[in-house]
């Protein structure tokens, strides 16, 4: 597994010396595109890296859409149509969702073909395209069929970022804030002086130091058994409360903001339950209302809240456990938190 993280020479560049390699030799490339990254991606993928010029391209539709196992099925059977053997490589050009559906179809393929993930959202360069995580949604929830299978390259161009609107691009910053507040004291501050100061330019090395930190812990714990949980800070939250936007009459919130709304929630629970200084709770606040309007709960809508959250994975016996910090960079996992400390923590978002 090898990642081209943004240095001073093109990643792009980078890749096409890489598989320029002897060991690609035989490969047979298949480009995943949406709609999106076809029109706006797929030219300068192309144009510079010799290999992919050749390659096939499939296309699925854009967002939650295409991870759907219909259409993995229907990809599969393309490429068992083309003769596509062990030998073949997909490379998934896009956000989360067609590296998620991408590395499924990879996983499935001939019992597991290589893939690379060029990830062209900031929420897929940081989080998604990192991890061997893949999955396609089931029964109207998201990621319930998956397998981990580890990408054979992720190739990190942060020009693919030019392009997008900047409600996506905060969805990435929130999984950034995230990363550093696990991981990387001096990052997190770094990142949140910026955004208090009210510039929103994602620095190349800024998601170069987020990569390191998630590929330092998936690999300690691929298969997501205990360490690796630390990533979910702000997500037990953030999936109820990005379930609960989609309910009509609600502000639509994406998967980071929802996130970075939850995380909200995280370090309240963690000033209250671990001692963590409320300054921190104050300034991520700050910081998050720069990026969303942080909404406002009714009690009713805690109870709706609460019912998704009662469906998380994560939770143990019967429990709503979260992941918390006890101080900057020290997350601690598992920690149960019974419902009124959750009604308390929706109730003081904003
Ligand atoms: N997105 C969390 C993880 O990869 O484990």
């Amino acid at each position: 597994m090898k990642t081209i993280l943004p240095s001073h020479t093109s990643s792009l560049s980078r890749l096409n010396r890489i598989l320029s390699n002897r060991d690609f030799d035989n490969a047979r490339f298949f480009i995943l595109v949406d709609e999106n990254t076809y029109n706006n991606c797929l030219a300068p993928l192309v144009s510079s890296v010799a290999r992919l010029q050749e390659a096939e391209f499939l296309e699925v539709p854009v967002g939650e859409e295409c991870k759907d196992l219909a259409i993995a099925q229907q990809l599969w059977e393309t490429l068992l149509e083309s003769g596509a053997d062990k030998n073949t490589i997909l490379v998934n050009l896009g956000g989360g969702c067609v590296s998620d559906l991408g590395g499924f179809v990879a996983a499935g393929y001939k019992r597991g073909i290589r893939y690379i993930n060029i990830p062209t959202t900031l929420i897929g360069m940081v989080d998604a395209a990192i991890g061997g995580k893949t999955a396609v949604n089931m029964g109207g929830c998201k990621n319930q069929v998956g397998f981990f299978h580890q990408p054979t390259i992720t190739c990190i161009e942060p020009s693919f970022l030019d392009t997008l609107p900047d409600e996506e691009l905060f969805n990435g910053v929130f999984e950034m804030l995230k990363t550093f507040l696990i991981g990387n004291p001096e990052q997190y501050q770094a990142l949140t002086d910026m955004l208090l100061s009210g510039s929103f330019e994602v620095k190349p090395d800024m998601i170069a130091a987020c990569v390191e930190i998630k590929n330092a812990i998936v690999k300690k714990d691929p298969k997501d058994q205990d360490i690796r949980h630390i990533l979910n800070l702000g997500h037990t939250f953030g999936h109820a409360i990005e379930a609960f936007s989609h309910r009509q009459g609600q502000a639509l919130l994406g998967h980071g903001m929802a996130v970075g709304v939850g995380l909200i929630c995280a370090l309240y629970l963690s000033v209250k339950k671990l001692g963590l200084a409320a300054e921190h709770l104050e300034r991520y606040r700050q910081v998050a209302s720069k990026l969303v309007q942080l909404p406002h709960y009714t009690l009713k809508d805690t109870e709706e809240i609460l019912t998704y959250m009662r469906q998380d994975k994560k939770n143990a016996s019967g429990e709503i456990c979260c992941v918390l910090l006890q101080d900057m960079g020290a997350p601690v996992i598992d920690i149960a938190v019974d419902e009124n400390e959750i009604r308390d923590s929706l109730l003081k978002i904003k």
